[in-house]
């Protein structure tokens, strides 16, 4: 059951939260640059290098302190001056959740922390519009990528087949992961910008028995949108034993899942993104054909912290409001996640899919307003939480998210291994659209069009 308004009300501004002290900073005042140099993510400084596996390697040199924020960044609410972080996630966040963070120390199988977590698993099933009592969230320490280990240890056994829809990095990254856990990993893979298609999903799907199948939902890379509702319909009609798994760590809270219509078995996300609830919790949900598939392996899970085994029981305690033990979650992520659905539960979630459809419709014309190109070229796979944008062939990443970042604005590079160095990345979720009065999208919009003029571009 959802708390009731007052206590929705001391749930979204807790009394007993300590408010942010020191002297208020007027909108302007310049800021302490080294004091923020901490501040800064690698995103300020396209040149870092990011180690990651499918990045297009960048050369190290030092971050330039003089493209640290000054009188550009404002005061957005109660929290420090910052520039806005407009990266496809960790997305900004609101002063309530934030605020819940602060909350004192309590016992994590205490009666006040067990009714939260409760709360916030049975909200879970509200977000991803599942009635189905089989249905079973999880919501565990770790990042996005320990769903890929829960769906890899738990639901596909050594040597069984997984048909992978690959649309750019993260989908690779999800092949890996079950690779490590033994899986026999057949990748359809689309090129830069596009995601496969359904008629050569269904050949195959005809051509081999998998277990499972796994499509990312938004690929973050890249901003492609893979449409879910007909890909489930196909899969249930030509291989219905397959389980449907969705990456949905980019799409969670900002683009429409109905978990039970479009029957699907699983779905991974991360607390960092659309949620918007900082990062640190893995959230999923899988369905009650996805349990028993898990149930009935042969072997045992191939994971001991990831282990449904060791997890089932204690999200199922836990509902219950009974207190639970496996391993010590963090309480006050916990208490951010449970204001944060709070906040997405009070209003239908079909307006928060419309609001973000509607800015990301915005933001996708202006860019296109610029003469620039999207990596997801086709509109109807294109993502309303993110914006992969070509930059012009005169403007390297280097020379551009700088001039952002020196008007207050974080983008981030590109990072699908083939077109990396091409593009930027613009992440519009949660707050920075659903709150129009921060003007988060305009500030980003009017930063890029004079960035690029200062870089020398113009329309043609
Ligand atoms: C689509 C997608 N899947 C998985 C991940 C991995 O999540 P995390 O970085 O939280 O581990 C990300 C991260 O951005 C992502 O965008």
């Amino acid at each position: 059951m959802l708390p009731s308004r007052p206590a929705i009300r001391r749930l979204l501004v807790p009394a007993s939260m300590p408010r942010p002290t020191g002297p208020p900073v007027a909108p302007d005042t310049p800021v302490n640059t080294p004091a923020r140099l901490s501040l800064i993510s690698r995103h300020l400084a396209p040149d870092y290098p990011i180690n990651t596996p499918y990045t297009v390697e960048r050369l190290p040199r030092t971050i330039d302190t003089s493209l640290l924020p000054s009188s550009q960044t404002r005061r957005m609410s109660s929290q420090p001056e910052h520039p806005t972080l407009l990266i496809p996630g960790p997305i900004e966040f609101d002063d309530a959740v934030l605020q819940s963070m602060s909350h004192y120390s309590e016992s994590h199988v205490g009666p006040g922390f067990v009714v939260t977590f409760g709360e916030t698993l049975s909200m879970l099933r509200k977000l991803f519009q599942t009635t189905d009592p089989t249905a079973q969230p999880f919501i565990i320490s770790g990042s996005g990528t320990l769903g890929w280990d829960l769906v890899a240890a738990n639901l596909v056994e050594a040597g069984e087949d997984v048909l992978v829809l690959s649309s750019g990095y993260f989908s690779d990254g999800f092949a890996d992961c079950l690779r490590v856990y033994g899986a026999n990993v057949t990748e359809l893979k689309a090129a830069p910008g596009t995601k496969p298609q359904l008629p050569e999903i269904e050949k195959a799907l005809s051509e081999k028995k998998y277990k499972a199948i796994t499509v990312t939902h938004v690929d973050t890379s890249t901003g492609v949108l893979s449409e879910l509702k007909n890909l489930s319909a196909l899969v249930h009609k030509v291989s219905p034993d397959t389980l449907i798994l969705v990456d949905g760590v980019c799409s969670v809270a900002c683009e429409e899942i109905d978990f039970d219509g479009w029957k699907l078995d699983g779905v991974v996300t991360a607390s960092q993104k659309a949620i918007g609830c900082p990062a640190g919790l893995s959230i999923s949900m899988f369905s009650g054909r996805a349990m028993k598939a898990f149930q009935s392996r042969k072997t045992p899970p191939s994971s001991y912290f990831a282990s449904m085994k060791n997890w089932t029981h204690i999200m199922q305690n836990y509902e219950a409001k009974k207190p639970s033990y496996f391993a010590t979650p963090s309480p006050q992520l916990i208490h951010a996640l449970h204001t944060a659905l709070t906040q997405i539960l009070s209003r239908p979630v079909a307006e928060r899919f419309a609001l973000h459809k509607a800015a990301s419709d915005r933001i996708k014309k202006a860019i296109s307003d610029l003469g620039l190109k999207q990596v997801a070229s086709n509109p109807n796979e294109q993502a309303h939480g993110m914006t992969a944008i070509y930059l012009p062939e005169t403007v390297t990443q280097a020379d551009i998210l700088p001039k952002l970042a020196k008007k207050g604005v974080v983008f981030a590079g590109g990072i699908h291994k083939e077109i990396g160095t091409k593009y930027i990345r613009f992440g519009h979720m949660g707050v920075s659209v659903l709150d129009p009065r921060r003007g988060d999208v305009e500030k980003a919009l009017d930063a890029l069009e004079n960035g690029l003029t200062e870089c020398g571009y113009q329309k043609a």
